[in-house]
């Protein structure tokens, strides 16, 4: 049983690497593989992932490292794939690009995402075809390489049998939160409803042991005025300690405050946090600093961590444990591959087709809702009509997204022009013109080009 990890060189590899061998029974895994195009980046990250499988856990578990895509993909039963294509250096051009017209500059979110997708989505076609042409009939590709949201669509479009299923951290991230927050130490006994795209979506109940717990959450979001756990905000010091969750330090805390800011005018349903950059686009640009966003606060602290830990270890043999990030974003993927591997049929949130799911959104979006999955992929719950608040904001996105990848597979400008318009974080056709011209000298060598 071999589990190929693409984009070893990634910042979230050990932490997965971890997850996996945890598992490893569950899984019955005998091999890991990591393949990246960067070599120096995986070689120094693979030291990190030897010592988690053979000193840290004595797993047993194989490991090979590789730059040769037939020796990474040969009878490979799982494909993690974890790419950022065009690395730090384009998410802080992907950021600051539209902060410098005035919009929201994010990872996966407005201009930011759009020109992160028309990077990722032909390297992605790639790792499809060469999980078909090498790796076993059965296997499964499990995506966490963003922008997701795209990245599902041009799958759904241009490899439309590919065994792949593509995912997101975020939803459970927030249910860690909710889970701090309102003192829940069995999180694995809260069962929640949700709708949405990547990114781009809302919880409409959550519960606990069978006890509808939305109430007790908006009052304490409302009292607090932010969604963190109140041990985190009594003392601000643990924001940047060892112990908290990634996702609550640096530029992340306007996020949590923005969930109150959300709920305080539409109370009924959680909001992903990623709504902030869609429904407080104002406020956001306001509170950047477009000389330092979020990638070089990644790069100065989680990659700088990792790789710093990594030559500390290369001097003194000793790992210190906040050196990788480890916790549920792999924990979710090793469990995902649990339930396909042996058909659990237990439930989990992806990113698939609607067929009819959601019946006021269209057949072909690709929606993220809970499934329950077994052998054969998920298997989706029909869900109600969505509001039509959330209708309207869902579709103007979802066609962005859409015309993204049309724009990627004609080397349309023009249907690019029509996404970075049709983002709701663009405020003019001028300014998402001006943005797409930009982006167009910093993608050089990565974007198709755009006739
Ligand atoms: P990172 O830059 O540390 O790692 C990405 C690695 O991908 C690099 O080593 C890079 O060399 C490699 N890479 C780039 N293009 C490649 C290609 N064509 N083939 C093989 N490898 C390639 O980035 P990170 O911060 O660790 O994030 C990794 C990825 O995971 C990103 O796409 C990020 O957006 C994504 N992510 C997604 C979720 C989610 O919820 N879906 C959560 C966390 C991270
Ligand atoms: C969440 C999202 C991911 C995103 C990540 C960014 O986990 O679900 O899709 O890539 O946040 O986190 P970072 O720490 O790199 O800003
Ligand atoms: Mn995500």
């Amino acid at each position: 049983m071999i589990i190929t990890i693409i984009g070893g060189g990634s910042t979230f590899t050990p932490g997965i690497v971890k997850s996996i061998a945890l598992r490893k029974e569950e899984l019955g895994v005998d091999e890991i593989r990591l393949f990246d195009l960067d070599k120096e980046r995986q070689d120094k990250v693979a030291v990190v992932v030897k010592w988690i499988l053979d000193e840290e856990l004595k797993s047993g578990i194989k490991l090979t490292v590789t730059y040769d895509v037939e020796e990474a993909y040969t009878d490979a039963d799982f494909i993690f794939a974890q790419m950022r294509v065009g690395k730090y250096a384009l998410r802080e051009q992907d950021e600051k690009i539209p902060l410098k017209h005035g919009c929201v500059g994010q990872e996966t979110c407005g201009c930011g995402g759009l020109a992160y997708g028309l990077r990722t989505i032909f390297p992605m076609m790639e790792v499809i075809d060469y999980a078909e042409k090498y790796a076993k009939s059965s296997h499964w590709i499990l995506n966490y390489s963003n922008p997701a949201s795209i990245v599902s669509e041009a799958c759904r479009v241009l490899r439309p049998k590919a065994r792949i299923i593509n995912i997101c951290d975020m939803p459970i991230a927030i249910i860690d939160v909710v889970a701090a927050a309102l003192e829940i130490k069995d999180k694995e006994n809260i069962v929640y409803d949700y709708y949405g795209l990547n990114h781009f979506g809302w919880f409409t109940s959550i519960e606990y042991k069978g006890e509808d717990m939305m109430p007790k959450l908006r009052d304490y979001i409302m009292e607090h005025e932010i969604l963190l756990p109140a041990a985190y905000l009594k003392d601000k010091a643990a924001l940047a300690g060892k112990k908290t969750n990634r996702h609550t330090k640096g530029s992340w805390y306007y996020v949590w405050k923005g969930v109150y800011e959300i709920m305080a005018n539409f109370p009924d349903t959680l909001p992903n946090t990623y709504l902030n950059y869609y429904l407080q686009q104002k406020e956001f640009v306001e509170h950047s600093d477009p000389t330092h966003t979020r990638a070089n606060e990644v790069m100065e602290s989680r990659e700088k961590n990792l790789f710093d830990g990594i030559d500390e270890y290369l001097k003194t043999g000793e790992v210190k444990e906040t050196v990788f990030y480890a916790g549920s974003h792999g924990d979710w993927i090793a469990d995902l591959a649990i339930a396909l591997k042996n058909d659990t049929k237990a439930r989990f949130l992806v990113i698939t087709e609607n067929k009819g799911c959601i019946p006021n959104l269209p057949y072909d979006a690709m929606v993220e809702v809970p499934a329950y999955i077994g052998k054969n992929g998920p298997e989706v719950l029909t869900q109600d009509p969505v509001p039509l608040f959330q209708q309207g904001l869902i579709m103007q996105q979802l066609n962005s997204e859409k015309l993204i990848v049309q724009a990627a597979i004609e080397g349309s400008y023009q249907k690019a022009l029509e996404a970075f318009t049709l983002s709701k974080t663009v405020p003019s056709m001028n300014v998402a013109k001006a943005v797409l011209d930009d982006m167009i000298e910093a993608n050089k060598g990565y974007w198709p080009e755009l006739k």
